[in-house]
């Protein structure tokens, strides 16, 4: 299709836009009594308008039946998270028992670092991204560290080439040839946060089991934002926050996944009673007896009031399903990536797209690097209701998401950004 830099241009792809609707489900803050354009939704998804009432939900059963309302509340508390086993394995592409929601991100990929990195002899190096997301480098650094090892010498980063934004396939993949039977575990982010960068997951996992490695993936910026197909590609483990493309408030639950090839094994794992036998968990019983599946990674009793938003957005997505939103993501983000080009040419090339240009290797986010305006302009978009976020040295992230971005957003945005650059 060739687009063109105009509102009608940009009101037609809207009203062809089968999620358009959606827009009107969620909760958009204002900056200068306008809805803003929000590009941070790989940041923090907004507020669905249904999310109240799942809450609320959870608030009068409480208030009407107590301690009771772990068995008789509408949704009952002691299996809430079984509600989530089938929508969200859709969302992953994974088998109902793989999946489970608990805690929060660092937290599941700690705990499945207990199960999943058992460095032993020559065998205890991790693979990494070079500048992975910070919480994931001190994660790696503790482990190493409390299993005895040097930081320097146990995590091999993977580096991006002289001048090159991106990482490349091949030296991941040559990489984990060279550590060979050193390698204990490869975790790597499959969306990369800074530069949107979409790694070739299912490619890594077979480099990486071939030399005798474990596999496990931080899904922050993929869940719910790319296809995964993580029963498939016989990933060993992952986990994801819901806060991000899924919308389910701050700093909220997380999702896990163990493959089904693990769940009878005798893995260590640190425990508790909300993983055990659900038959006997209330027997009380001294001797753990872990659930076979990835809910015998549970600990705690369920967090219900924060996964009450989770479900609601998973029902969303199940709803929408993963193949609609993704086409809409490849269309809008290509429509921005026009955008943006145009304006470059309009202001004499203030500015370069970080994020692949191959719809392959890239998702909802393109990362823009700013050449002079910087802060600044950051500042403007700020105060002209565009929300964006910003990254040292010069980065600006957009995510068009596809359940609330319009592409007449895009087209917006675009006059805006000109504007700031112009300073008219
Ligand atoms: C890639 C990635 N990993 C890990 C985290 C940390 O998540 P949490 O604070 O929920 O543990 C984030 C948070 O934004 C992230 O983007």
């Amino acid at each position: 299709m060739t687009f063109q830099n105009t509102r009608e241009f940009a009101r037609e792809l809207d009203s062809k836009d089968a999620l358009n609707h959606y827009q009107d489900q969620f909760i958009f803050p204002k900056v200068n009594d306008k809805r803003v354009i929000y590009f941070t939704g790989n940041s923090l998804g907004l507020q669905p308008k249904r999310t109240k009432a799942y809450i609320d939900e959870v608030m009068n059963d409480w208030a009407e039946l107590a301690v009771e309302g772990h068995f008789y509340a509408e949704k009952p508390w002691w299996d809430y998270q079984e509600r989530f086993a089938e929508p969200l394995s859709k969302i992953v592409g994974a088998l109902p028992s793989e999946v489970t929601v608990m805690n929060t991100l660092t937290v599941n990929l700690h705990l499945l670092m207990v199960s999943f990195y058992q460095p032993k002899g020559k065998r205890y190096k991790i693979i990494c991204e070079e500048k992975a997301f910070p919480s994931d480098q001190y994660m790696f650094q503790s482990q190493v560290n409390f299993h005895g090892y040097k930081p320097e010498d146990a995590i091999v980063e993977i580096k991006r080439r002289d001048g090159e934004h991106n990482i490349r396939l091949e030296d991941v993949l040559a990489k984990i040839e060279e550590v060979g039977d050193e390698l204990a575990l490869v975790l790597i982010g499959g969306v990369n946060y800074y530069t949107g960068q979409v790694f070739d997951i299912k490619t890594i996992t077979a480099a990486g089991q071939k030399v005798g490695a474990k596999v496990g993936w931080d899904l922050a910026h993929a869940a719910g934002n790319i296809k995964l197909e993580l029963h498939d590609w016989n990933v060993d483990f992952a986990a994801w926050c819901s806060y991000k493309y899924m919308n389910s408030g701050p700093g909220n639950a997380s999702g896990c996944f163990v493959h089904e090839k693990h769940h009878h094994s005798d893995l260590p794992r640190f425990a508790g009673w909300w993983g055990h036998n659900k038959e006997r968990r209330f027997k009380m019983e001294p001797n753990f007896d872990p659930v076979q599946g990835a809910g015998g990674w549970q600990i705690s009793n369920l967090p219900v009031l924060s996964l009450a938003p989770y479900l609601a957005s998973v029902e969303m997505f199940a709803e929408v399903g993963m193949d609609a939103l993704i086409k809409k993501r490849d269309h809008i983000t290509s429509y921005l990536e026009f955008i943006l080009h145009e304006i470059d040419k309009e202001v004499e090339s203030t500015f370069e797209i970080i994020t692949p240009n191959n719809p392959e290797e890239r998702a909802s986010q393109l990362s823009v690097f700013l050449h002079g305006q910087g802060r600044s302009l950051f500042d403007y978009l700020m105060k002209n209701g565009v929300i964006t976020d910003w990254r040292e040295p010069n980065v600006i992230r957009l995510a068009p998401v596809p359940l609330y971005s319009s592409y007449e957003d895009m087209y917006d945005f675009g006059q805006i950004l000109k504007k700031g650059i112009l300073g008219k």
